[in-house]
């Protein structure tokens, strides 16, 4: 069956350029990032990987994991991860999954057989550290994704998990968050120091309460 927001992340046990893992053992208390990615020694995957590389420092702020998958085996990847660090110009510092047998590519349907013939589309799984899948994407082979935005879904679901706000269209770090309608008006006053706006009483919003 489809996986869908909220179900378990399905658990593996795989081989990857950093040793075996074994996927919620190695995810343990972390939030988590899993991302496919079509083949390697392609252009595109290759600017992907290096631009995941850079942005370590970005992921362990926010306690992510990261690793990456295709259905290569372990010595493609040991050799085409020489080429990303010569081309992208950094060291690729997270794992990535060698999964020739396409085991966690099937357990997580990252093969979409009318849009790429046996290969992985660019899928992404973030998982809570409740090991719950909090966000999925899927883009095609020939665009390859903005990480950044990545960093910014995972500062909004780190605020819901954390303030009970929600973020607008468009919410870059800083901005003016939104007060779940779950709180009433008294129990807002009380969970946001700051205050609130009442735009409309279903629309209220509030500074970004980690600030
Ligand atoms: C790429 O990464 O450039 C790519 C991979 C598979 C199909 C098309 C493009």
């Amino acid at each position: 069956m489809a996986l869908r927001l909220g179900d378990e992340a399905p658990n593996f046990t795989a081989e990857s350029t950093e040793g075996t893992i074994h996927f919620h053992r190695w995810l343990g208390s972390s939030w988590g990032i899993l991302f496919s990615h079509p083949a390697d020694y392609t252009p595109v995957c290759t600017t992907e990987l290096g631009t995941v590389a850079k942005l370590k420092d970005e992921f362990e702020k926010r306690d992510v994991k990261v690793v990456g998958l295709s259905v290569d085996p372990l010595e493609d990847h040991q050799g085409w991860i020489g080429d990303i660090n010569e081309t992208q110009n950094t060291t690729v510092n997270f794992p990535l999954l060698a999964d020739a047998d396409r085991t966690v590519a099937e357990l997580y349907d990252m093969i979409h057989p009318n849009a790429l013939d046996n290969m992985t589309v660019r899928s992404v799984f973030v998982i809570g550290p409740d090991k719950k899948i909090k966000l999925m994407l899927t883009y095609p082979a020939s665009t390859g994704r903005n990480f950044d935005e990545l960093l910014r879904v995972i500062d909004s679901l780190q605020l819901t998990a954390n303030y009970s706000v929600a973020t607008p269209a468009n919410w870059q770090d800083g901005d003016d968050c939104i007060v779940t309608p779950a709180l009433s008006d008294a129990q807002a006053q009380e969970k946001f120091p700051k205050g609130f706006t009442k735009i409309k009483p279903y629309l209220r919003t509030t500074p970004q309460p980690n600030k």
